[in-house]
């Protein structure tokens, strides 16, 4: 197992290059097996959870040349070999739910994968999935095997479009939905759909694929049978996450980092939050500048929402910069129950962070009634103490190396497999911008893998 050892009071300098985003190139992968045509992907991030997909692919019949330098990946799926996913692929991430949907309409045997994994921050069901596969006609059960459950799926009979109202904008549940509908017959509405940019990146590909979806203003869309399918070409987007990372790390640092590659289409509540704050930014011909130009003010409200509100997966670095800024700040996380794990380390290293069951601001959301701490006030500015962190999840992970690039003592970080699955080349990036940080072989921990 690898550690970081990280000592921080540097402020962060430079230019990095924004890498593919994890979140849009899983589900590519995912969506190249309703073809049997060859798919070329250009800025292929590599990190832990692309290899994982890749696994999975191999083992349904993929052939995958990678050149790691260019960042350019071919994927072929000349026939589906099997549509088993074996079980000890159980909890990698939330790829194999997916693999459902672009498998019913690629083949006629059973499909069996494993329970969905990834990150801890909620309950995390896949029944809006479920349910949807059911309505286009797929019979899904679960199944305990020997060891864990699996999901059965079956469409001998075809999948048939319709329409489906999803009971929350799920980027999985939709992303899932779409793959399945394209080689449904006739139309399937997806109404209240997720719209965040990785689903748009999903249906450009698709498109280039030869499929027919449609997007609507109601947030639904509109997906019409196709399986006339020909060989596409396809640079996925910048991870927006990553970017936001480096960018809110800078700020912080009271560095200046320009990030080459950051899409300003996709940052726009955060670009508005970090201005309230008092934080810099300047959007150039090829990325975004970020950087500290005076003193930060907190008093923002922030509602993490689905797009295009205030991601989720962007609060954490945010709370950690919101712990060095003049006032008191809210928070109040909609989108997953239980996403708050990492504050108790913040506080112990002298975080000023109290967290709440109600949903504080303006709008009561569906964690209301429940006792799910979703919701903090941060005052700060707090200087932070370095620690020996251990880390719970991908998104917490960077907070604690943003919290150690905070605090002038030298931190140690462990379970490091967490930020390697979603952040390229997370090392080389920061050394590149000035930070002291370092890698090491340390005893293995145990590792329960967004
Ligand atoms: N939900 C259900 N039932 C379902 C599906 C979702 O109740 O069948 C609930 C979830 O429990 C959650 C909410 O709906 O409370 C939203 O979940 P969603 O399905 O939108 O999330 P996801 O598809 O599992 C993806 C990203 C996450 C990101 C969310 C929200 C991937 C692999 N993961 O998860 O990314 O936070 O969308 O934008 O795309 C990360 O990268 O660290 C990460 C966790």
């Amino acid at each position: 197992m690898n550690q970081l050892k990280i000592r921080g009071g540097k402020k962060l300098e430079g230019t990095i290059r924004a890498s593919g985003a994890k979140n849009a190139m899983t589900k590519l992968l995912v969506a190249s097996l309703l073809s049997d045509k060859k798919c070329t992907f250009h800025n292929v991030p590599d990190i832990g959870d692309v290899e994982i997909t890749l696994n999975l692919c191999r083992e349904i019949g993929s052939q995958i040349k990678w050149d790691k330098e260019n960042k350019t990946l071919e994927i072929f799926t000349p026939e589906v070999k099997t549509s088993y996913v074996p079980q000890r692929y159980s909890g990698s991430n939330r790829i194999p739910i997916l693999m459902i949907g672009a498998l019913l309409g690629r083949t006629d045997q059973d499909i069996i994968v494993p329970t969905a994994g990834g990150d801890l921050i909620g309950a995390r069901p896949v029944d809006f999935h479920i349910r949807a596969l059911q309505s286009l006609g797929a019979r899904i059960e679960y199944r305990e095997m020997r060891k864990e459950g699996a999901y059965f799926a079956q469409a001998h009979q075809g999948l048939k479009g319709t329409s489906i109202v999803l009971q929350y904008p799920s980027v999985g549940a939709t992303e899932n939905t779409i793959l399945a509908a394209v080689r449904a017959k006739g139309t399937t509405v997806i109404q209240n759909a997720a719209i965040e940019p990785e689903v748009m990146d999903l249906i450009l590909f698709l498109q280039k694929l030869g499929a027919n979806i449609s997007i609507h203003a109601d947030r639904s869309i509109h997906v019409r049978h196709s399986n006339a399918f020909q060989e596409v070409e396809h640079t996925v987007m910048t991870d927006r996450n990553e970017v936001l990372s480096y960018a809110v790390a800078a700020v912080a640092t009271k560095g200046r980092v320009f990030i080459e590659g950051a899409e300003h289409l996709h940052m726009i509540s955060f670009l508005n939050k970090l201005r309230e704050i008092g934080g810099g930014f300047l959007v150039r011909k090829n990325g975004i500048e970020f950087f500290y130009e005076k003193e930060l003010t907190g008093g923002v409200h922030i509602e993490t929402d689905v797009h295009p509100g205030f991601m989720t997966d962007w609060q954490q670095p945010f709370v950690v910069l919101l712990t060095q800024v003049k006032g008191t700040s809210v928070i109040h996380e909609t989108v997953y129950e239980n996403r708050f794990g990492y504050v108790q380390m913040l506080k112990a290293m002298g975080a000023d962070i109290e967290l709440f069951t109600h949903c504080l601001g303006g709008k009561s959301c569906r964690f209301a009634s429940s006792n799910h701490l979703h919701s903090l006030v941060v005052k700060g500015p707090s200087p932070l103490q370095a620690k020996e962190f251990s880390i719970p999840d991908l998104r917490a992970g960077f907070a604690y190396v943003m919290a150690a690039l905070l605090s002038p003592e030298e931190s140690t970080i462990s379970n490091v497999d967490f930020l390697d699955r979603g952040y390229e080349d997370l090392v080389g990036k920061l050394v590149s911008l000035g930070a002291d940080i370092s890698r090491h072989c340390a005893p293995p921990v145990a590792f329960a893998g967004g």
